[in-house]
């Protein structure tokens, strides 16, 4: 069975060349980091670079995160205006799911699940602006903000009558943050509160095509939003568009993880790319002879020969 997949919204991870990985391994859509609609109307110059979309990638949607609705509705129409002929996004994608502090108190993220009456006005006045492009509003939620107030369901019905026509859903609470499991339960209650032609997108801890394909037959949704197991583990974007599990061989890991910091080093420059890239690295090596050892020499390393050099070091290593 071949499933439809996207790659989960990660900040400081799904960055252009990323998403140009999981592109080429067959992911059918991805979203950008999480930009802040606030930093788009201050003319942020980093935030601009977080917009940029590649001719090389899957479509793609970025995703915006804030609560004012005046805002949003400017920054989407920004988003969607000063992209490029060919790099214009899919979608906007509207983030009502972060649930980290500093999001959240300021009402952004996952704190508009408490406040629906915010999020509607927030829903509408982006939806003017797609509308007139021409480009769909997507919206990523969670089950809700805490175990008393569950209301993924009613919420997806509201993002649906204001014109959202994709709807992600992470079935933890804000609460739960990133534990204990997600419940299929609430992603099956969003399938069945929203109209058929809105696809449901499946989210959390899907770490294989076959928990791809327990999601989809425990919840009826129409594709899964793989985030944490595709860091180390894009092939798995593989795996949903072949319809069978793959496995990446452990050089095919080590050359991939040296793929992404090379690229990562030609986009943000080799100092700043290669602390990024040392956390992304690790991810790849992860369980692989000698990984604890070459993960610390990474850290140390301050240039692209260096990483090289140390990852060429585990290849061999692997051969004898
Ligand atoms: C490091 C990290 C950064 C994240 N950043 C975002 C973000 O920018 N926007 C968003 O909507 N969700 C964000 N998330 C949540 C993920 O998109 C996803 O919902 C969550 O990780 C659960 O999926 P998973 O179990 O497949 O990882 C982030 C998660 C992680 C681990």
């Amino acid at each position: 069975m071949k499933i439809y997949s996207s790659l989960a919204p990660m900040a400081g991870f799904t960055d252009m060349p990323f998403r140009v990985i999981c592109s080429e391994l067959g992911v059918s859509h991805t979203v950008s980091e999480m930009i802040s609609a606030a930093a788009i109307c201050y003319k942020d110059k980093k935030t601009a670079e977080l917009c940029r979309i590649s001719e090389r990638e899957a479509p793609c949607a970025l995703q915006l995160f804030g609560h004012d609705p005046a805002q949003m509705a400017y920054a989407a129409e920004e988003l969607i205006c000063k992209a490029e002929e060919g790099k214009k996004p899919v979608a906007i994608d509207i983030n009502m799911g972060c649930p980290v502090k500093k999001i959240v108190t300021s009402g952004d993220g996952s704190a508009l699940m408490k406040t629906p009456e915010v999020a509607e006005a927030v829903v509408r006045a982006v939806y003017k602006v797609t509308e007139r492009y021409n480009v769909p509003l997507w919206v990523k939620i969670r089950a809700g903000w805490n175990s008393g107030s569950i209301n993924a369901s009613e919420f997806a019905k509201m993002l649906a009558d204001c014109g959202t026509s994709l709807i992600t859903v992470h079935g933890r609470t804000r609460e739960q943050m990133y534990m204990p499991s997600s419940d299929n339960g609430v992603i099956r209650s969003v399938r069945e509160a929203v109209p058929e032609k809105i696809p449901v997108i499946g989210n959390g801890d899907v770490c294989s095509y076959a928990d791809a394909v327990r999601m989809i037959n425990e919840t009826g949704c129409d594709g899964v939003a793989v985030g944490r197991a595709a860091l180390g583990d894009p092939w798995i974007f593989r795996s949903m568009a072949e319809g069978t599990e793959y496995q990446a061989s452990v050089e095919e890991r080590i050359n991939m993880a040296l793929r992404l910091t090379r690229d990562v080093v030609s986009l943000k420059g080799e100092l700043c790319g290669i602390r990024e890239a040392r956390g992304r690295a690790a991810h790849f090596i992860r369980g692989i002879r000698g990984s604890a050892v070459v993960r610390e020499k990474l850290n140390r390393a301050v240039s692209l020969s260096e990483f090289s050099e140390i990852l060429s070091t585990l290849k061999e290593q692997q051969e004898l």
